[in-house]
């Protein structure tokens, strides 16, 4: 969905997020082989999604030790982005997202091909929102040695991960930065990490365990 938030939407994520993230903060998680990820990762929602040396895995806890998040749970969803998710799935039964994956991608930041499966049920739709510089998004199919194709993924852009789709392979090429964006000189990123891009994804990431 091209476009789907205008720039005064764009403006009131940015906001919110920036909420979510000085309870949370964006930081380079550890992949499980031992390296730490280019991407700054932080999650909203009751379950967020992390990694370690350990694995992949959706905790309600923020991690502890080692990093710059402290432990607590994570903030709530950006209410303009559960507002979307309804949205978008008004005339579906489809349950709410309980985890917002927040992805900062600096300028050469890269997310390597993957699917989303760590979540209790596949089912569930995934949502995500794009913010900042444009990126360079690659899609694939069912197996990891399926062709590929890339779509550039431009702020505002939305885009959904569903039925046939859900586990389609995909990731982040690269970061374009093409023209000034709304990132720039933003107080989130006076560490120097560069404006670069945002990325939101919405999950149902528990929602058998949260049954039981
Ligand atoms: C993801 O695949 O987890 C996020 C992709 C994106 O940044 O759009
Ligand atoms: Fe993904």
């Amino acid at each position: 969905m091209r476009g789907r938030l205008d720039a005064a939407a764009q403006r009131a994520l940015l906001a919110e997020a920036e909420a979510a993230l000085a309870l949370a903060p964006l930081r380079r998680p550890m992949a499980p082989w031992g390296k730490p990820l280019s991407v700054r990762m932080s999650n909203a929602g009751a379950l967020g999604w992390v990694t370690d040396r350990s694995g992949y895995r959706y905790q309600p806890a923020q991690p502890g030790a080692g990093g710059s998040q402290n432990g607590g749970p994570w903030p709530p969803i950006p209410p303009s982005l559960l507002a979307l998710w309804a949205d978008l799935f008004r005339a579906e039964a489809v349950a709410p997202p309980d985890c917002c994956l927040i992805n900062h991608y600096p300028p050469g930041a890269k997310l390597g091909l993957h699917r989303d499966d760590t979540e209790a049920e596949t089912t569930h739709p995934v949502v995500s929102v794009s913010l900042g510089d444009a990126a360079t998004f690659r899609i694939g199919g069912l197996k990891r040695s399926d062709p590929t194709r890339s779509i550039t993924l431009e702020s505002g852009d939305v885009y959904l991960l569903a039925g046939a789709r859900r586990l389609l392979y995909h990731g982040v090429d690269r970061i374009k930065r093409r023209a000034p964006n709304l990132l720039d000189a933003h107080p989130l990123f006076d560490d120097g990490a560069g404006g670069g891009r945002l990325s939101f994804t919405l999950r149902v990431a528990g929602a058998t365990a949260l049954r039981a």
